[in-house]
């Protein structure tokens, strides 16, 4: 009886797939973003049916129970999964070839009988699920199901234009729970980037648990208000809500978000701010501050003048500190911060003017530069590298550091030239934070701490890799990111609002490559990606989608 019904069940699908073998499909089907490198539309579509497996091979495991999860929710069939099998006939097939060249690339191949999804890795082909996702209606993206899905055939070739694609954020100045930074690592992973830039320390918080140092996050996690609206800027005078505010991630929340990035292929750089920036931690532990304090963990934007002394004490605290954070964080990357380093401190202190006597360092420029020479050496004693803001540049850079450049593009290209790889974060094209529109229509806008603005074409505009470049000093630019400093983004709806969809442009000009960009196109396909975002009920600017 069950393989009667078997082979009806197997007769009806064929029939139906063969329903759906010249179905003429047209560019309107294919909205994918980023848009694949290499994408030739063919006719007819592949249904999803009660027979369809999704076959594999076990390094794939992970791949394809992610495949599975999002087939089955929405089409309401079970859809099985198969390491047994060898076929692809009536199914998906999920496998790993070594010819393809780039170790994220991939090749989809959907006919109205076979599906296969091809990685040169891993990440290749959870690149190529999430290309499959795109090219199924908008309405998968809720829970409810859906009768009849079909995927348009189609043959992509695909590959990133850049290794590093980016998503930075700063959960110092307003923090968010473990459950909505999860929601920005799917948000990455839909968008092909794979990159989580975490910027956990700052003036007004510290936000990661370290067990040696438990005040860090008792005393430094929390601060006694917050500036209202403009405070500071534009010559408005500070006034505090005087509400207390604070919160941080334990070691193991953490290790939870690192290994859900890893799942969706993310790797995530944890960022711990040195010299400056570091008003959180003196707080909690004064005794490796230049002036023994007091000090109170911030309540208002902007530059403090405190910063570590460069004491030895000061180096065992941040290895021990460092020491923790790499047990949590296995990515080759550790960002050291490295910006805004007033010097006013360490010109006061005998301390510091001794050393820089002592280690001929010349004036606090060198310091700021022995400072970050002396943590690389010992994360590279741990095979660790770093990355700093671009002021690392000042003074000398460490022998293997990374230059993330961010006061335009200046830094990034010093750095290259000198053959040290680069991030580009230019705030012109890169920083989220800023308003998306035009001075005469911020009054309609979220409040942001400038008049600044970046609309979404001009994030879109941007090429990571400056002219001035050599081809062989272009190599050194390893990609770009968006960075969202979150002074002004009290909600978490905030923050998707500033972000998408900059970082959906931002994607595009990661992964795809010069020759195959165009505004107009990637506009019109910004409209498609837009209904996902709605179904999933992210609060973008739909303003910068047209609406
Ligand atoms: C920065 O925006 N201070 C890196």
């Amino acid at each position: 009886m069950r393989s009667i019904i078997f082979i009806i069940s197997c007769l009806l699908a064929f029939s139906c797939s063969n329903k759906y073998k010249d179905i003429k499909n047209t560019e309107a089907d294919y909205q994918i973003i980023p848009k694949p490198n290499k994408l030739s539309i063919e006719n007819g579509r592949f249904l999803v049916n009660p027979n369809t497996k999704i076959i594999f091979t076990s390094p794939l495991s992970n791949e394809a129970a992610y495949l599975s999860e999002m087939l089955s929710t929405v089409s309401g069939i079970n859809i099985a999964l198969d390491s047994s099998s060898k076929d692809a006939a009536g199914n998906i097939k999920l496998l790993l070839d070594e010819q393809i060249d780039n170790a994220e690339g991939y090749r989809l191949s959907v006919k109205y009988d076979e599906v296969v999804i091809a990685g040169k890795t891993n990440a290749g082909v959870f690149y190529g699920i999430q290309s499959l996702r795109q090219l199924l209606p908008a309405e998968i993206e809720a829970t409810n199901s859906i009768a009849e899905l079909t995927i348009p055939a189609v043959e992509i070739s695909d590959s990133p234009r850049y290794k590093y694609r980016g998503m930075h954020l700063d959960v110092g100045r307003n923090f968010f729970p473990a459950e909505s930074v999860k929601d920005y690592i799917d948000l990455i992973a839909m968008h092909k980037m794979n990159t989580f830039h975490w910027h956990l320390t700052e003036d007004q918080g510290w936000r990661i648990e370290i067990k040696k140092y438990p005040k860090l996050t008792e005393v430094g996690g929390f601060r006694k208000g917050t500036a209202i609206g403009l405070a500071g800027t534009r010559n408005a005078p500070y006034t505090y809500d005087d509400v207390p505010y604070g919160g941080f991630y334990t070691q193991e929340e953490i290790k939870e978000i690192v290994a859900y990035a890893a799942a969706r292929h993310i790797t995530v750089i944890p960022e711990i701010e040195l010299p400056g920036h570091s008003l959180a931690a003196l707080t909690a532990y004064p005794q490796f501050g230049n002036t023994g304090g007091p000090y109170e963990v911030a309540k208002r934007w902007g530059i403090f003048k405190e910063v570590y002394a460069p004491t030895e004490e000061t180096f065992q605290f941040l290895e021990d500190v460092l020491t923790e954070v790499m047990a949590l964080f296995p990515s080759k990357y550790i960002h050291i911060g490295g910006d805004e380093v007033l010097k006013e401190e360490w010109e006061k202190s005998a301390y510091a003017q001794e050393l820089i006597k002592k280690e001929g360092l010349g004036d606090e420029h060198g310091l700021q530069s022995y400072f970050i020479r002396r943590i690389e050496k010992f994360l590279n004693s741990k095979g660790r590298n770093i990355i700093g803001w671009d002021e690392i540049l000042e003074g000398g850079l460490a022998p293997n550091a990374t230059v993330m450049s961010w006061r335009g593009e200046e830094g990034g290209i010093a750095a290259a030239k000198q053959h040290h790889t680069v991030i580009m974060t230019p705030g012109t094209h890169c920083y989220f934070d800023y308003y998306q529109v035009p001075e005469e229509l911020q009054k309609d806008e979220p409040l942001t701490g400038s008049k600044r603005h970046t609309t979404v074409e001009k994030v879109y505009s941007y090429d990571p890799t400056p002219a001035e470049l050599n081809a062989e000093e272009a190599k050194y630019i390893l990609g770009a990111q968006g960075n969202v400093w979150t002074e002004y983004m009290p909600t978490w709806d905030i923050v998707e609002y500033r972000v998408i969809p900059r970082m959906t442009a931002l994607a595009e000009v990661v992964w795809t490559d010069k020759e195959n960009k165009s505004w107009e196109d990637f506009y019109q396909r910004l409209q498609h990606i837009a209904k996902r975002y709605d179904v999933l009920g992210y609060n973008y600017a739909k303003h910068s989608v047209g609406e």
